[in-house]
């Protein structure tokens, strides 16, 4: 017999197989990264289920096609570098500005316009507190109403005419990307986009459409102009949600 068999064999502690795994770089990275995996499926992939992080809030809805070009003149012209889409849940954002921004206030917006900077107010809600003439002559010459103001102007909008040619093309784009516009939606949309700022338009369909939307000639000039598209959009921020009836829902 040799001494190795007397002894009585020691068994392995849970320990120090750990300690296996500590003295192996390869090992101990192998299995590193699994944990690190588990853990980073478990954060990451309820958020794949977006149904679950977004309420359903009412009166949201896809936006009306002169709205959508609207927006699009709000994009293209860079407004969200000095303007954020964004009221925080904090005091001084809510007294000033409104009611904190919901997810669903932009669950249609592609991209979404929260913004990162304001050298200029927040216009989440910015709809109906001004008037239609005071948009016009605050683009057309900010200084012309607020002095100080550092805002460019943006007076040329008024004299682009647009006929909304790519509106339906457009609005086939946001549909893909998850926008539920319906067929009928995308069948009127040029219609629908020369109608909003027509005063002699009939505007029943539009509204069963887009419940909500506001029907005006918005610059006063004849003719659908960047003006008429870029303020019917500025006019409807943050009018989509009835925040007097609106409560959160808290189990979320
Ligand atoms: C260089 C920064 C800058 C850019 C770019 C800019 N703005 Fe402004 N904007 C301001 C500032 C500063 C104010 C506050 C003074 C004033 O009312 O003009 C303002 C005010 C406003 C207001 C009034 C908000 C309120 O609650 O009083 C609206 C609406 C607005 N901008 C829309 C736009 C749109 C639309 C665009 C793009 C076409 C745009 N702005 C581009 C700086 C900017």
């Amino acid at each position: 017999m040799t001494s190795e068999q007397t002894e009585p064999k020691k068994k392995r502690t849970f320990l120090d197989r750990h300690a296996t795994l500590e003295r192996s770089g390869t090992l101990l990275l192998v299995a590193s990264l699994l944990v690190v995996s588990v853990g980073g499926i478990v954060e990451i992939a309820p958020l794949f289920y977006l149904e679950n992080t977004i309420e359903d809030v009412e009166g949201m809805r896809p936006y009306s096609p002169l709205e959508l070009a609207g927006r699009d003149i709000y994009v293209r012209e860079g407004c969200y570098v000095c303007h954020s889409q964004m009221i925080r849940p904090m005091r001084d954002e809510v007294e000033r500005y409104g009611h904190y921004s919901l997810a669903a206030e932009s669950q249609y917006d592609h991209p979404f316009q929260w913004g990162s900077k304001r050298t200029g107010p927040d216009v989440a809600r910015v709809g109906g507190r001004y008037s239609d003439e005071w948009h016009v002559d605050h683009l057309s010459d900010p200084q012309s109403v607020v002095p100080e103001s550092v805002m460019p102007k943006y007076a040329f909008l008024s004299d682009v005419m647009v006929d909304g040619k790519y509106i339906q093309a457009t609005m086939k784009t946001h549909r893909f990307v998850g926008v539920p516009y319906s067929d009928e939606m995308i069948e009127t949309a040029q219609a629908d986009f020369l109608a909003q700022s027509d005063p002699d338009a009939d505007w029943d369909g539009l509204l069963e459409r887009y419940p909500g939307a506001q029907t005006r000639n918005f610059d006063g000039a004849a003719g659908v102009s960047e003006m008429d598209a870029l303020i019917s959009y500025l006019q409807m921020l943050g009018t989509l949600v009835d925040f007097s009836t609106f409560t959160p829902d808290a189990s979320r």
